[in-house]
């Protein structure tokens, strides 16, 4: 479609940011829906972080996404933040009020929980404790996510058990932190098991972990979408357990930046899928 002179603008900020998906995504809905709007890369080098969010405003931006390595420096140049930015200390989605101050927001745990919901419908918080690998930023924003659904027990494993026991204090709540010797031990009653270390991801070393012990009932999730297929979910498969990829985790937490920035309530379906999933295989740098 043509822009007009009063075109929405909106964008990510990452360092490097040529490999990101969320140009390809956010550009699919907005040719959707006939918005009259662009969403652009902004590749922004670390040293100018706060320079680049603080002129936005001045060039009209109605928002932008923050990626890698940018999700905790930009928290010392947004104005307002929300409660669950604060307390995962990290922005990946910032709007502009009318006042020209930055909102920062982080809908990681949000696309998380939407993903799952849509993957695993029969998945109920409820259904026991939630196994998650890996103490990362992304890892942050799951465990936080899952205690907010009411999930009754967190079993969080990490090479560095000093990481997952500061993720444990921050984040609060009934985290119980396992060395990663001992993943199968904590499998025993999960209702779900989730991946968000880099492991299996490609140009990565392989999860080797043993599925065994989970329950018949368990659904096996990985944030990891590049393979979309990864060595777990197969593993998975071969048990008969529920899986659910990571692409829609990608997808979902774009929603709420694109419902603020361009005033409509975006949808994820198949053909956004489809469409995101041929950038992701026809683009030359294969990480995330
Ligand atoms: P993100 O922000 O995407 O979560 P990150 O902060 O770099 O990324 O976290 C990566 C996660 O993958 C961490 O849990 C990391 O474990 P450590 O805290 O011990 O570094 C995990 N990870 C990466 N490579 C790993 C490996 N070879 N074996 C086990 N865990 C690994």
């Amino acid at each position: 479609m043509t822009l007009s002179g009063k075109a929405k603008l909106a964008g990510i900020i990452g360092w490097p940011v040529a490999h990101s998906l969320s140009p390809r995504l956010h550009g699919y809905w907005l040719s959707e829906y006939g918005i009259d709007g662009a969403y652009v890369p902004l590749p922004v080098a670390p040293e100018n972080i706060g320079e680049a969010l603080k002129s936005l405003p001045k060039l009209g931006f109605a928002g932008v996404n923050v990626t890698v390595p940018h999700k905790e420096a930009a928290m010392r140049a947004i104005d307002e933040l929300d409660d669950n930015a604060m307390r995962l200390g990290a922005v990946n989605t910032i709007e502009i009020n009318e006042g020209g101050g930055l909102v920062g927001r982080n809908t990681d745990g949000f696309g998380f929980i939407e993903n799952l919901r849509a993957g695993a419908p029969l998945w109920q918080p409820g259904d026991g404790p939630a196994v998650v690998l890996g103490a990362g930023g992304a890892s942050r924003a799951v465990v936080a996510a899952l205690l907010d659904a009411g999930v009754p027990e967190i079993r969080l494993i990490n090479r560095t058990l000093a990481r997952a026991e500061v993720l444990a204090a921050d984040i609060g709540g009934p985290i119980h932190v396992i060395p990663w010797s001992q993943a199968s031990d904590a499998f025993d009653g999960a209702g779900l098991l989730t991946n968000t270390t880099t492991l299996g991801m490609t140009g990565h070393a392989p999860l080797d972990v043993e599925l065994a012990r989970l329950p018949g009932t368990a659904v096996v999730n990985d944030i990891v979408y590049n393979p979309l297929r990864t060595p777990l979910l197969e593993q998975a498969d071969v048990l008969g357990l529920k899986t659910v990829d990571g692409l829609g985790m990608l997808l979902h937490q774009a929603r709420p930046g694109f419902a603020a920035w361009f005033g409509h309530q975006p949808e994820v379906n198949e053909g956004l899928r489809a469409h995101v999933l041929a950038g992701l295989h026809g683009r030359e740098d294969k990480s995330s």
